[in-house]
């Protein structure tokens, strides 16, 4: 059984399909596939394992032929992947949910520590030789400790963001989702609030959103005008949840403090004026990328390639569990 596997992913994921002689691997290396590439190279292949920067059609679901029995993610988000076309046409789809939770939580802190204390730009000053005497009134930016943060989607990395904005940086901690969380709210303290009450009471808005119809834009010209003068905005979670055009012109006109950003509308495209915005930190959608949580995510995909292949059972993560009729 052919597995082909988009790009080079951590070693401990390969090891395990290798020990399987049932299946053949195709591991592919360099930069991502195009989608005609990827029509080719998906024919006749029994699972897919691929990231994010491949767009899983229906075009290319139905160019690899009726053998095609599981797309495995290599990543939590499946933006990229046409799941309702896998579910009518009986394939399976799996994702990578948990293991990387710390790492994007980290990643997001990591943002807005850099935001808030305007690491990137002081490093610069540093570099170029601007660091003549010690100034008190440089580089000032607010602190955690005491400040609120508004946390947009309660999922697994929005409950890691409240636990250690309440534990690690004693904050105050507002959130905002379809539904509320007792359990959350008992933890964290954190409290159940309206999108534009939490937009305008937070000091930091971090979001946790997947990206469908009804979180494309969710933060546009109109919320960045909610928002504080003095707030940080940070996403990790997909770049079109932002009207990203209407972020760059909030950030030149200091209607917000600042963003990090990890994530872009159009990647790697990224709107040429928020890259000019001093008050940004971007970072290449690199929420996920420790080395543990990076390992993890290609045990995942493996032990589902298995367990849908070799198994003849459904994936252990399974995205579509509409899914009635697999091909098996
Ligand atoms: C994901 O998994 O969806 C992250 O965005 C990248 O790892």
């Amino acid at each position: 059984m052919r597995v082909l596997i988009t790009r080079e992913i951590p070693r401990a994921g390969i090891d395990i399909l290798r020990k399987r002689p049932q299946l053949e691997l195709d591991i592919r290396k360099g930069s991502p596939l195009s989608d005609k590439d990827l029509k080719k190279s998906i024919v006749g292949v029994d699972a897919i394992v691929p990231v994010i920067p491949d767009k899983i059609t229906k075009e290319v679901l139905e160019a690899a032929g009726p053998q095609l029995k599981l797309v495995a993610a290599y990543s939590v988000g499946y933006d990229h992947i046409d799941v309702s076309a896998a579910t009518s046409m009986g394939i399976y789809v799996s994702n990578t949910p948990g293991d990387l939770t710390q790492a994007v939580a980290e990643h997001s802190f990591a943002l807005l520590m850099a935001v808030a204390r305007k690491v990137v730009a002081a490093d610069r000053f540093v570099a170029d030789g601007k660091y003549k005497y010690w100034d008190p009134m440089i580089f000032l930016g607010p602190t955690l400790q005491g400040n609120t943060i508004g946390i947009v989607g309660m999922g697994r990395i929005g409950q890691r963001m409240a636990k250690i904005a309440k534990s690690g940086f004693d904050m105050k901690v507002l959130y905002h989702d379809v539904t509320r969380n007792d359990k959350v709210e008992m933890e964290s303290g954190a409290l159940y609030v309206s999108l534009d009450d939490l937009l305008e009471r937070s000091d930091f808005v971090s979001l946790y959103v997947p990206l469908m119809p009804a979180t494309h834009h969710l933060i546009g010209r109109n919320e960045l005008k909610k928002m504080r003068p003095a707030a940080i905005l940070v996403n990790t979670s997909r770049g079109p949840v932002i009207d990203e055009d209407a972020l760059a012109v909030a950030l030149k006109e200091n209607w917000i403090e600042g963003a990090g950003i990890d994530v872009f509308e159009n990647e790697p495209n990224i709107y040429k004026l928020l890259k000019q915005v001093p008050n940004a930190v971007l970072t290449p959608h690199i929420g996920s990328a420790t080395r543990e949580a990076r390992i993890e995510m290609a045990r995942m995909v493996a032990e589902d390639v298995i367990e849908v292949l070799l198994n003849k059972k459904p994936p252990i993560n399974l995205v579509n569990k509409d899914l009635k009729t697999p091909r098996l």
